[in-house]
């Protein structure tokens, strides 16, 4: 039942333990603890030029032989509009006057996508896992990553994403509850409020697919671990415990506000970026949210809220995190990993027959 199954067996992994991939927070020393602690490490490629990528990746394998993930967000090119641009930028800037920061910038923003020299790089480096957020790449991206013997993942928050997924070829599933931390990894246009969380999305996702089914939100101890794989997941992903291992690169105000976060701190909203994500309140989201304007298309939005948080202002900072942050310490990658498998099987053996 625990550790070894045909996703830990696949991957090559001692647990399957997965840390999520989070876009530039997540670096090649906490990959590198994480895969040689016997989890799944990740390196989030959202914004990086593939050359940047490549060397991510070289500064992974440089710190461990172990198994790699490497992550793309996909998203269409922004469509920004005139009209809201305008009252954003207007409402934004006392914010940046506040901190002496000039005229609010135009919105930018490109798509994302793995591009000719992304995949280029991709079949080079050969990484052990490639996953997607928001979808899947064209036919012909996805074939030539598999046909390199990669493993594909990407993430479905209802039953109909997952079997859209599992239809296209992918190798596993990971069901991402609402507990989530970071971007909803929606792409079918569901509803927030219509989507559950992990204790009911889990189970619907196992028995409506064969591949195995990854279970990520709000995971951050062993006896969640043991629940998700008592609802039939055969692997975890975590991100926002993983915010509180010291080789992650968080912003310090985001390090403060994750150690005082509570069990009610988080909210789900689309004001930060332009897509909906799970963070801790503070003053920017909640002054955000009551503005009753429209965000710029993502990610374009958040290209006038990154300069915010390089104020150091946790009040004006994007405090991503899901809904089990209280349960997070500071703690070391590898101390981490080897204390949640630990506890997990303690807690498996407990319910084990005699
Ligand atoms: C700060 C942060 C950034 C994230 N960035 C990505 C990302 O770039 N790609 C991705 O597939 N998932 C990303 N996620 C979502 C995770 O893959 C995962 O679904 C989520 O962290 C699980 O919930 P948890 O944070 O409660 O553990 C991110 C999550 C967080 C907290």
């Amino acid at each position: 039942m625990w550790p070894r199954n045909a996703l830990s067996e696949r991957l090559n992994i001692r647990w399957p333990i997965l840390q999520a991939p989070m876009g530039w927070l997540s670096t090649p020393a906490l990959a590198a603890a994480v895969s040689n602690a016997g989890g799944l490490g990740g390196l989030g490629m959202w914004g990086f030029a593939a050359e940047d990528a490549e060397r991510r990746i070289s500064g992974f394998r440089q710190q461990s032989p172990g198994s790699l993930n490497v992550n793309y967000p996909l998203w269409p090119e922004p469509s920004i509009s005139k009209e809201t641009t305008a009252a954003m930028r207007a409402h934004l800037q006392t914010h940046y006057d506040a901190h002496n920061l000039g005229p609010v910038p135009q919105p930018e923003g490109e798509a994302g996508e793995v591009s000719r020299e992304h995949l280029a790089m991709l079949l080079r480096a050969k990484p052990q896992l490639v996953s997607f957020h928001f979808g899947l790449p064209q036919t012909d991206v996805i074939e030539a990553i598999k046909n390199a013997g990669i493993f594909i993942i990407s993430s479905a928050t209802t039953v109909r994403e997952a079997k859209f997924l599992e239809d296209r070829g992918v190798d596993a599933i990971i069901a991402q509850g609402t507990e989530a931390g970071g971007h909803r990894g929606t792409f079918s246009g569901a509803a927030m409020g219509a989507q559950a969380g992990l204790m009911a999305l889990l189970p619907q996702v196992v028995d409506a697919v064969k591949v195995p089914v990854i279970a990520a939100g709000g995971i951050s101890d062993g006896r969640q671990v043991a629940a998700a794989f008592m609802l039939g997941a055969s692997g975890v992903q975590l991100g926002t415990a993983f915010l509180r291992c010291e080789e992650a690169n968080v912003l310090d105000a985001h390090r403060a506000a994750l150690r005082r976060a509570e069990d009610s701190s988080t909210i789900v909203t689309d004001m930060i970026t332009g897509r909906p994500a799970r963070y801790i309140t503070n003053r920017l989201a909640n002054d955000l949210i009551a503005s009753g304007l429209e965000p710029v298309s993502f990610p374009a939005q958040y290209s006038m809220i990154a300069p915010l948080g390089q104020t150091g202002d946790g009040e004006l900072t994007p405090l991503f995190a899901g809904q089990s942050v209280a349960m997070g310490r500071d703690t070391t990658a590898a101390e981490f990993v080897e204390a949640l498998a630990d506890s997990t099987s303690r807690r498996l053996r407990a319910f084990a027959p005699q």
